[in-house]
């Protein structure tokens, strides 16, 4: 399963990309929207940030279909790179997928909250689906569930489409798809830190450090 950020701080994608094995960052509007940038410079920012080969998911606006596709050229020729465009997955968006899948474009279909638009977001083209586990399960449903069952009819159907999970509070959620064997999972700063975060390794390490320190002396290590 790759690990993709889903954030637009420029700061935050710096260090976690210096810590952490992730392969690329996220967007959608309310993100940008929260970096209270201009869209086009916080992206490319990033894209200066993360390098041209790791991708960099960007979401169109429009209602129509026909605009969505100018959208997605616009995104593209002007972030460059392993650039992904994200088409939420609803009727006017399928038929832009579709388009856009058959000129080479990277889709990542997005707002999918049910498993029938994982469906036909594949069957349309998209590169990726993302369910928003977390929002799904805000609303009494099982976000990991409908992650697993969109990435069963994948497998099922011989679609080359991946489940890139979004929308994610806690490291169970994470750590179910990874079990599973999903494509990718996009997480918030705060719950990538959150993966790794755990008092009593903290502690068994101090241990492991007092210890060696009493035999070598404070501030010895194998150096
Ligand atoms: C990602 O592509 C989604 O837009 C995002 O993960 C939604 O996350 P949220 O539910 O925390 O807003």
């Amino acid at each position: 399963m790759k690990l993709i950020i889903d954030d637009a701080n420029v700061a935050a994608i710096r260090e976690l990309y210096e810590y952490y094995p992730v392969s690329g960052v996220t967007t959608n509007p309310s993100i940008l929207a929260k970096s209270g940038r201009q869209p086009y410079e916080v992206l490319k920012e990033i894209r200066s940030i993360i390098g041209d080969e790791a991708e960099l998911h960007a979401q169109v606006i429009s209602a129509k279909a026909e605009d969505m596709i100018e959208e997605a050229h616009k995104i593209v020729a002007e972030v460059g790179g392993n650039m992904f465009v994200k088409v939420p997955a609803i009727r006017e968006g399928i038929k832009a997928i579709k388009v856009l899948a058959k000129e080479g474009y990277k889709i990542t279909a997005t707002a999918i909250y049910a498993p029938m638009q994982g469906y036909l977001a594949g069957e349309a083209g998209a590169v990726y689906a993302a369910p928003y586990v977390n929002r799904i399960d805000n609303l009494g449903g099982n976000g990991v569930a409908v992650a697993k069952q969109i990435h069963d009819i994948y497998e099922n159907n011989g679609m080359k489409t991946q489940v890139l999970a979004a929308s994610f509070k806690n490291s169970q959620q994470v750590l179910e798809l990874a079990d599973y064997g999903i494509g990718a999972a996009t997480v918030a700063p705060d719950v990538m830190e959150g993966l790794l975060k755990n008092d009593i390794v903290d502690c068994a390490v101090a241990q492991f450090v007092k210890d060696f320190q009493g035999l070598c002396g404070d501030g010895a290590t194998m150096l």
